[in-house]
């Protein structure tokens, strides 16, 4: 934003499970629940100002959890992405998805590809959803690509940052996680460099408008200093 520079946010979306738990309700419930925790947070950016919001949906390693879960979270995607497109169309919303498109169901890259194309023009936010999602793979596959292109100079940090996925997007500036966890979790490695961070213990199902502009507030104390003696 404008004022204080956050133009990138990134959220780890965590704790839809335990918020299931806690009120004996299966995972997919919290799944659910987080979806809509979700739209508030874009509207939330939004209203913040806030130009690139990128979600961490599904990790790499998201494929070791049980079978139904996997195939819930690839359901909801493939069904709930393109069933929203009012909603994007309506606010501006530009939608990408940043990850490994391939083994992805064909009805998941179906709605992806759909999405994409449809809200291409919208220039209020764009929403960055992480799916099968890994920092490590985008570093390798960044590499790989510079392979195949039979570049051979030497490998240096703007030659990686160039054959990322969507190297267009600014680095991101904070990095914040719901439910307590402290991690990465493999989300944003090469651009989590210099990004600030935060780590809330409310589960993720409970985050909304208010709790984004709370942690725009926490970002505007940060001083950031990038190697340098700061302002
Ligand atoms: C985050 O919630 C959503 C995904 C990783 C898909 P979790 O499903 O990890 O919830 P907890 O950590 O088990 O509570
Ligand atoms: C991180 O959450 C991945 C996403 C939010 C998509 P996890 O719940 O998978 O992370 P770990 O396993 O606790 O590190
Ligand atoms: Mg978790």
């Amino acid at each position: 934003m404008a004022d204080n520079n956050l133009e990138h946010l990134g959220i780890i979306m965590d704790g839809n499970g335990r918020w299931a738990s806690k009120r004996h309700l299966p995972r997919t419930a919290g799944h659910l629940e987080g979806l809509k925790a979700l739209k508030r947070c874009i509207l939330g950016s939004i209203e913040m100002d806030i130009k690139f919001l990128s979600l961490y949906a599904f990790s790499t390693e998201n494929w070791s959890r049980p079978k139904t879960e996997v195939n819930y979270l690839m359901n909801l995607i493939a069904t709930k992405l393109p069933g929203e497109l009012k909603f994007y169309m309506s606010k501006g919303i530009r939608i990408l998805i940043r990850g490994r498109k391939e083994n992805l169901p064909q009805n998941v890259s179906e709605a992806i590809t759909k999405v994409e194309d449809a809200t291409k023009e919208n220039s209020i936010i764009t929403v960055i959803i992480c799916f099968n999602y890994g920092g490590q793979s985008e570093i390798a596959d960044a590499i790989n690509k510079i392979i195949e292109k039979k570049i051979t100079t030497l490998i240096t940090p703007e030659l990686i940052r160039e054959n990322i996925q969507f190297p267009f997007l600014p680095p991101v500036d904070m990095i914040v996680r719901s439910a307590g966890e402290k991690r990465l979790s493999n989300f944003l490695l090469w651009e989590s460099a210099y990004s600030e961070l935060g780590f809330y213990d409310k589960l993720f199902p409970d985050w909304n408008e208010d709790f984004i502009k709370e942690i725009i507030i926490e970002f505007l104390t940060r001083t950031r200093k990038f190697g340098g003696l700061g302002k």
